[in-house]
């Protein structure tokens, strides 16, 4: 073919796998998604929503929007809402980047900030953390004149470590003003840490930070594909010219409503996950398994210290029809990332990983 077009080969993300040959339903600890699925009356909302499949949604997510806005006591012009909390990452990457900028990421951070940045003509530089958690030091010392953005998830994925407040005011306040300081609250809904705040939180009132957030998480909505972004309103503005028109599915956006206005099912999944958080890694500590503390819904458990490699350590996973998250892609071939489940896969899952260490 004569037709040249650009090569993006070498930044394919691949998600949690899903599926195992010959097994029906397989247990999915692998994507960081909800253990209790979305809140009921929220997914009564989405069977309702089949007679209006014919129209348009409405492309500015305007009720959605007021809701949020309500909720958080925040501007609505501040608020885009995005195809997934991913699209509004991409979203910043296009609208900031030229070529040649600089675009900071912490070593093992969430591959998409690094593919964004790439496809939109940044440079990645990368910081190098501490001990599996960001370090704000190293990424003051990658500033350059041509730094644009930084980008930092916290909690973050897949590491499971967290800045605490003063670490990431810090970082704000020594950060060059022009440089966009992305905070990803994807998991901030789960932390219930006293020297921890979420990106909202802490920056509501800053016009150099983006914050980024997640209805595929605690919410249990990965699959309508949606999140959010609030800042600068001229930068919000600038985006919402850049997006697609109806990005955001109708039904996506009458069941976020719902799930919002849930607020207990939201405590109840807090409140599973914190119990079980606690239980795994207590496991993981009785069984010398390396790994973060409690802190969002998933563990990065390192085997550097056994002797079996992760991807034996998977395949008896599998064995078990349950699949965790290989973590290759992120520089961590000796490590796996297990998702907080139900009760009963929570149980399964530790059965394993008994029956694969206990001496
Ligand atoms: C840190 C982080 N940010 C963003 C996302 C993307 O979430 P969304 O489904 O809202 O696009 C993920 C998904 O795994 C994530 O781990």
């Amino acid at each position: 073919m004569n037709i040249k077009f650009k090569n993006f080969n070498n930044l394919k993300y691949i998600g949690g796998v899903s599926k195992i040959k010959n097994i029906e339903n397989p247990i999915k600890l692998s994507a960081n998604e909800s253990a209790l699925g979305p809140s009921k009356k929220a997914i009564s909302i989405y069977a309702k929503y089949s007679n209006k499949l014919s129209r348009y949604p409405d492309s500015n997510s305007g009720i959605l929007t007021e809701i949020i806005s309500k909720k958080f006591k925040l501007n609505s012009n501040n608020i885009i809402i995005g195809n997934g909390s991913d699209e509004i990452i991409s979203l910043a990457c296009q609208l900031l980047l030229s070529p040649k900028d600089e675009v900071i990421v912490t070593e093992y951070s969430f591959l998409m900030y690094r593919i964004y940045a790439k496809i939109f003509g940044g440079k990645v530089v990368e910081a190098k953390e501490d001990n599996f958690k960001a370090d704000i030091y190293s990424i003051l010392n990658k500033v350059t004149s041509k730094t644009k953005i930084v980008f930092i998830a916290n909690p973050n994925n897949p590491t499971g470590t967290y800045l605490d407040k003063e670490e990431i005011l810090l970082l704000r306040k020594k950060l060059r003003k022009n440089i966009l300081l992305v905070v990803d609250d994807a998991y901030s809904e789960f932390v219930m840490k006293e020297d921890y705040s979420s990106g909202l939180d802490l920056f509501k009132n800053y016009n150099n930070v983006l914050i980024t957030r997640s209805f595929s998480k605690i919410y249990g909505l990965a699959s309508l594909r949606l999140g959010w972004g609030y800042g600068n309103s001229k930068i919000i503005e600038a985006m919402k010219l850049i997006k697609p028109p109806f990005n955001v599915n109708g039904v996506a956006q009458m069941v976020a409503v719902e799930s919002i206005k849930d607020v207990k099912w939201l405590s109840k999944n807090i409140v599973h996950n914190q119990k079980w958080a606690q239980i795994f890694f207590k496991n993981f500590l009785r069984l010398k398994i390396i790994t973060n503390i409690p802190v969002a819904n998933f563990f990065l458990m390192r085997f550097d210290n056994k002797n079996i490699s992760a991807d034996k350590v998977y395949d008896r996973f599998i064995k078990s029809n349950i699949i965790l998250r290989k973590m290759k892609s992120y520089s961590l071939p000796n490590a796996l990332r297990v998702t907080i489940g139900t009760d009963k896969e929570n149980i399964l899952f530790l059965k394993t990983l008994n029956r694969i260490f206990d001496v």
